[in-house]
């Protein structure tokens, strides 16, 4: 059995991006009976750069639903929020102790955020202190992240390895890093990679007249109706390309070179392909959103489990450390 652990940002209701690349190909990992899944929603890390308490809760529980509503089971595997399991913070203590600020003032991804953002806080700079905690307060064996975490990572598995080395016993797991090298990108509505800092996002859990205006809106060139067209270069066909099985990929492909075929023929196709693709999640979602009750249930459930766990580890911290 592997023990199988990641943060999910909740920096926003997820969009189709989010969907396809991160929440159905962890929801399949976590399938697989051998595998025991702790999945959290890092809303800790959010404070880094969400200060509005409001939009904090929302984030965290739009997140929530979407898993929920992609069928995530929180019966076999731990759902929890990162923040009702404090004990990360104090394990965020110890572990800084060992780690050194050079290494810290390098990652790129505090140098990226300190040159773009306003609030360069101290915070940003633990960022991946609290990131290692999030991993080894729970002896997490493996960890699925995209290709920007990888940095994060190699912290973490430093930081194991060097407090380990300094007590001469194996105090925590280190974890194996599984890097999602052919994550999909997933094409926002202006050929960039879709993305929630780009505005170029496709919302699915829309109500369906504006989900079709999103769609309307995707940027095309201006060949005629009767034109041929490449699909290669087109984003409305590189979308579908994401949702539609082979089949439908290959007939859009087809309308495409054979010509009179307008992006609009293609653009309805999409909307309704998406609309009737997601249509149960997106009950799901709505039927949750409109249930916080049975959200705040669910990850309490989880959060109850994913404690003992943090609370044996953090014991064993506390025993080598001297303060116990
Ligand atoms: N920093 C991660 C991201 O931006 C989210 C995250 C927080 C995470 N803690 C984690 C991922 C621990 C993996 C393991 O996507």
């Amino acid at each position: 059995m592997k023990r199988i652990l990641t943060g999910i940002q909740s920096s926003g209701k997820p969009h189709l991006g989010n969907v396809l690349g991160a929440i159905l190909p962890a929801i399949e990992l976590s399938k697989k009976a051998d595998n025991e899944c702790f999945f959290f929603i890092a809303d800790l890390h959010s404070l880094t750069t969400i200060k509005d308490a409001e939009a904090r809760k929302n984030n965290v529980y739009s997140v929530a639903a979407a898993w929920l509503a992609f069928g995530f089971d929180t019966g076999s595997n731990f759902f929890y929020r990162q923040s009702r399991i404090p004990e990360v913070c104090e394990l965020t203590w110890y572990t800084s102790c060992f780690m050194p600020f050079s290494r810290l003032s390098l990652a790129h991804s505090f140098k990226d955020k300190s040159d773009r953002l306003e609030d360069v806080n101290a915070g940003l700079f633990l960022y991946p202190v609290l990131m290692s905690s999030d991993i080894l307060l729970y002896d997490a064996e493996m960890v699925p992240v995209g290709k920007d975490q990888k940095q994060h990572l190699e912290i973490t598995r430093e930081l194991a390895r060097r407090i380990n080395h300094h007590y001469k016993t194996e105090l925590f797991v280190v974890p194996e890093i599984k890097l999602d090298e052919k994550v999909m990108i997933i094409p926002g509505t202006d050929g960039q990679k879709m993305s929630k800092s780009y505005n170029n996002y496709i919302d699915i859990f829309k109500p369906k007249k504006q989900l079709k205006k999103d769609v309307m809106k995707i940027v095309t060139d201006t060949k005629a109706l009767e034109d041929p067209k490449d699909p290669d270069t087109c984003n409305v066909f590189q979308l579908y390309a994401t949702v539609a099985s082979p089949e439908q990929i290959e007939e859009m492909a087809a309308n495409y070179r054979a010509g009179n075929y307008g992006y609009g023929h293609a653009k309805t196709a999409l909307f309704e392909l998406l609309w009737t693709k997601f249509e149960k999640e997106r009950e799901q979602y709505d039927y949750y959103m409109n249930n916080l009750d049975e959200v705040d249930r669910l990850l309490s459930i989880g959060e109850d489990r994913a404690r003992e766990t943090a609370v044996k580890v953090l014991d064993r911290v506390r025993k080598t450390l001297g303060f116990s």
